[in-house]
């Protein structure tokens, strides 16, 4: 399955990325590239661009973006493989080792008989919920509230007392092995092969297509596990498929609500909130947020009000901001759950808790204190300083100080004493340990690690636009400098690319063929630029930035330091000179030119 790199990077430069995706979408000429609707996301104004000169494509809108592998991937839901035989195909270049492509062709075989049977079987237990035998479980989904059109909607169906799908799918002659696959059927010395749900109502659950890929069965009484769930397997991934995605994608309230049961999703939506989902009986994860984004760019949390739920909620914040969301909390109270809320004071009432959701700093700061004892003096002012620590977080001096504001005001002190805390030389100078409690901190350096990131790909996403600046950055600026891993790496090659005079972000994208690391490459290498008014304010901008990410790694360094190395210590020392130096860095516009 693994192409080498240069026949990855021949057949890339032998299409054109506008060409490719001109052929999926229309695209029209403005400036250096091409704009178009996004086919990733709902859109009435073009916010796709492709980039002929990056070979790249992004969507300013969605975020989703990469290379034309990537494209092909999302578009036709292709493997890296799969994509890059349709590339070469239409290049007229013959890929080694046929028989790779046979292997693909048999998986996406497999594939599709798995989804074939999740329909099956999602079509058995359809019709078992509507038979005489599925009167009990009928009676409790309509006990729950739910109405015949919402069923419908969600294709809920019921298992039998004694199984029974087993029988029906082998009668449509698919094997032993492959019902197992589905995750339908389980093996057991005794029984045999036996459906694993029985005596449950049944949630399918579906991909964001609306193909079903796998099942959530709910017990009917108190017995355990309530819910049991289909495992994962080729076509169900649970951290990368959300329930009830297929319908709240197309909804067009501009954001969306999450919540964490199917009870909560199904409800939600038939009070009329569309844009409700849930991940699938697992905490929310990275897969789930990129998944988001696709679709959104704000998520409101409706997770249980108990303990566990405030965990959870707490957990997938700093989850859904890496992902580039913005996230407010919805108050459930006195409510268990969105289900219970919604049924207890209506759409309207939810509405109201909607439009009066917290954001989830103030979120996070509030159910911090809750740590504290507020009235010892010494517990209040470590709260104070964990807020001030979180606050500088903050990527932009404008969110610190914003957020300085609303916390200073929820908190009840004043805006200067707690601003105080924020610039203090305790803490921002790093003098004092941090407060020991991890995911506080730990929130905390997420935020600061993307104010980072940005700064790194402003630099990036600048030096690929314009190299002509590089002969200056590169006094400033060594590839060391940028974060361990992707970045660095990306930064290493595009360096080496400006050395020799030949920028091309698209030969740096060929070297990977993992989905996620194309995105980021996509991000990398598209952050929006600010429009500089002048080649003074440019110069300005790019001396900021030099000196930010010097900071940035210099903390980094900080961070990792051995105070009995002295090779170390002398080159921290060093560093720490150095970006004193820079601190008032001023790129004199003449400089570019000279
Ligand atoms: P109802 O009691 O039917 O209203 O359930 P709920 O939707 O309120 O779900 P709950 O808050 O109890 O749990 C949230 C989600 O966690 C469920 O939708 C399931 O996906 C998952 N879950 C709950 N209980 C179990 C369990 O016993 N086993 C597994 N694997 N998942 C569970
Ligand atoms: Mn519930």
């Amino acid at each position: 399955m693994y192409y080498a790199d240069d026949i990855v990077e021949q057949v890339r430069s032998s299409v054109d990325i506008v060409d490719v995706i001109g052929s999926y979408v229309r695209l029209k000429r403005k400036g250096n590239s091409y704009f178009g609707l996004c086919p990733f996301h709902n859109e009435k104004t073009g916010s796709f661009s492709v980039s002929g000169q990056k070979q790249m494509y992004y969507c300013f809108g969605c975020g989703a973006g990469g290379n034309v592998f990537t494209f092909l991937m999302e578009y036709e839901n292709a493997s890296f493989p799969e994509a890059l035989k349709m590339l070469a195909d239409r290049a007229g270049i013959r890929l080694p080792e046929e028989n790779h492509s046979a292997q693909e062709r048999r998986r996406a075989d497999e594939r599709n008989t798995l989804l074939e049977i999740e329909k099956e079987a999602a079509k058995y237990y359809y019709a078992y919920l509507r038979s005489p035998k599925g009167a009990q479980a009928m009676q409790y989904l309509t006990n729950r509230g739910l109405s015949a059109e919402t069923m419908r909607n969600f294709g809920l169906g019921a298992s039998g007392k004694s199984g029974g799908l087993y029988a029906y799918l082998k009668q449509k002659s698919y094997t032993d092995q492959q019902l197992e696959a589905a995750g339908l059927v389980v093996y057991d010395e005794k029984r045999g092969p036996h459906d694993r749900f029985w005596n449950r109502v049944m949630f399918p659950i579906m991909n964001q297509s609306g193909k079903v890929i796998g099942f959530g069965g709910r017990v009917m009484g108190d017995a355990k596990p309530k819910y049991l769930n289909s495992p994962e397997s080729p076509i169900f991934d649970k951290s990368r498929n959300l329930y009830g995605l297929h319908i709240a994608r197309s909804s067009r309230a501009g954001y969306f609500l999450l919540c964490e049961g199917y009870m909560d999703v199904i409800s939600m939506h038939q009070a009329g909130f569309s844009n409700a989902v849930a991940s699938l009986g697992t905490s929310l994860t990275q897969g789930h947020a990129s998944l988001l984004k696709r679709y959104t760019s704000e998520v409101l949390l409706l997770y249980d009000s108990d303990t566990a739920g405030v965990k959870a909620a707490l957990r997938a914040i700093p989850i859904l901001q890496e992902a580039g969301l913005a996230a407010k909390v919805v108050d459930l109270t006195p409510y268990k759950d969105p289900d219970e809320l919604v049924k207890a004071i209506g759409p309207e009432g939810l509405q109201q808790r909607i439009d009066t959701a917290e954001d989830s700093f103030l979120f996070e700061i509030r159910t911090m204190q809750k740590k504290y004892d507020m009235q010892t003096p010494a517990q209040a002012t470590a709260y104070y300083k964990e807020v001030a620590n979180k606050l500088l977080g903050f990527p932009t001096a404008l969110e610190r100080k914003t957020y300085t504001q609303a916390a200073a005001q929820m908190l009840q002190i004043s805006y200067r004493e707690l601003a105080g805390f924020v610039t203090g030389t305790g803490i921002a100078q790093g003098g004092e340990p941090k407060v020991r409690r991890a995911p506080s901190a730990e929130d905390a350096k997420k935020t600061e690690d993307k104010g980072k990131r940005k700064a790194q790909r402003l630099m990036l996403t600048w030096l690929s636009e314009d190299p002509k600046r590089f002969r200056v950055i590169r006094k400033y600026l060594r590839y060391e400098d940028f974060s361990e891993g992707l970045y660095r790496d990306v930064a290493e090659a595009l360096f080496a690319q400006l050395e020799k005079g030949a920028v091309s972000p698209a030969a740096i994208t060929s070297r990977y063929q993992e989905e996620a690391d194309l995105r980021e490459l996509a991000r990398i290498f598209n952050t929006q630029l600010q429009a500089a008014p002048s080649e003074e304010k440019k110069a300005e901008v790019i001396s900021e930035l030099i000196y930010k990410i010097r900071a940035f790694a210099l903390d980094d360094m900080k961070a990792h330091l051995d105070p009995a190395d002295m090779a170390q210590m002398q080159k921290f020392i060093q560093g720490k000179q150095e970006l004193e130096k820079i601190r008032n860095l001023h790129i004199s516009p003449d400089e570019w030119e000279s």
